[in-house]
């Protein structure tokens, strides 16, 4: 036969599917996210994210540490919250004292030289579980900004390296940026959720958080799963308003978007392998439908290959384990 092009040359061993492989998975590529929980000595399994806890502040110390130890660096907090201290406006958010700011203290006492990402957003704190300041059944944009730049200040106060602000309001980057900078917090930075889609696949996540929102959706925030030209929008906004990184979220039903970021933007762009591609993954693997290892590197490589820098996954550790 002959046949001048053979792709299969490139694959016949080993060796040479190494030398001619494009794309890399690497540990400092990725982001943890953790819960924290109140109480000592306290954790508990997310029923619907098999492998992971919510962690009282000690023992997310020494989860940390385990991680830092295999090579994961960062990490991304949130916190559970009793229903008693969530409020309308979220003011525990920026309670100094509160759970989530000592947290994000210890956590830097501790490991000075972690990366440190917060979440900024009302919804752990808000007694409506929304993103935003709720009037007659509407979230309100201009007012909740006030809110989100409070908690931002605070975080980075607390020690933050990076403020993530996952709230979807107009305006929130360059607000934020504001008041950081007014704060002489110039070296804390924004990774911006820019195209947030209004998503199924936080289900688990607002299991782990007890977040979900008390009433409607997040529609009229997040952004429509239809559209694509919209991410451009976000991503014009939030490179324009200052942001450091722009994300893209979830990520494996997005894998054009990150394409399409990173093909127009000069900036990391991250993406976030959120708690419902854990759990599908995680689900499927202990029923023994598929190879639970395998199919966990391949959805993160190809995040990777559709351009993401960053991954924000609660894969992190296993994969560290790997490799
Ligand atoms: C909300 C927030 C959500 C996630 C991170 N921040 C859920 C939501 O918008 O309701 C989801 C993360 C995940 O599913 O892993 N500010």
């Amino acid at each position: 036969m002959l046949i001048n092009r053979r792709p299969r040359r490139n694959r016949q061993s080993a060796a040479i599917r190494d030398m001619v492989q494009e794309t890399h998975l690497s540990v400092s590529d990725l982001i943890l996210p953790l819960f924290v929980m109140e109480g000592q000595n306290a954790r508990s399994e997310v029923a619907s994210m098999p492998g992971i806890h919510r962690l009282s502040t000690d023992l997310l110390l020494d989860e940390i540490q385990e991680c830092m130890d295999l090579g994961v660096r960062a990490f991304d907090l949130f916190p559970n919250l009793p229903e008693s201290k969530k409020d309308k406006y979220a003011t525990e958010s920026y309670n100094p004292d509160g759970l989530y700011l000592q947290t994000v203290r210890a956590v830097r006492d501790r490991f000075p030289d972690a990366v440190i990402m917060t979440d900024v957003a009302m919804d752990p704190y808000s007694s409506d579980g929304h993103d935003g300041i709720v009037e007659n059944g509407k979230i309100l944009n201009d007012p909740t900004l006030e809110v989100l730049g409070k908690m931002a200040l605070a975080q980075a106060q607390a020690g933050a390296s990076i403020v993530g602000p996952s709230d979807m309001m107009d305006g929130r980057v360059g607000y934020i940026r504001q008041v950081l900078d007014e704060g002489g917090f110039h070296d804390v930075a924004i990774m911006a959720y820019t195209a947030k889609y209004a998503s199924a696949f936080y289900g688990p996540f607002r299991d782990a958080l007890d977040s979900a929102p008390k009433f409607g959706d997040k529609k009229t925030y997040q952004m429509n799963p239809a559209n694509s030209r919209e991410a451009l929008i976000e991503a014009q906004l939030d490179f324009a308003e200052g942001a450091d990184f722009l994300m893209v979220k979830p990520a494996l039903a997005y894998l054009d978007i990150i394409k399409l970021l990173n093909d127009n933007y000069d900036l990391p762009i991250a993406a976030y392998n959120v708690s419902g591609e854990y759990a599908m993954i995680k689900a499927a693997a202990q029923n023994g439908w598929l190879d639970g290892e395998r199919a966990m590197l391949e959805a993160l490589m190809s995040i990777k290959r559709a351009g993401a820098k960053v991954i924000l996954t609660y894969f992190a550790k296993e994969v560290a384990n790997i490799l």
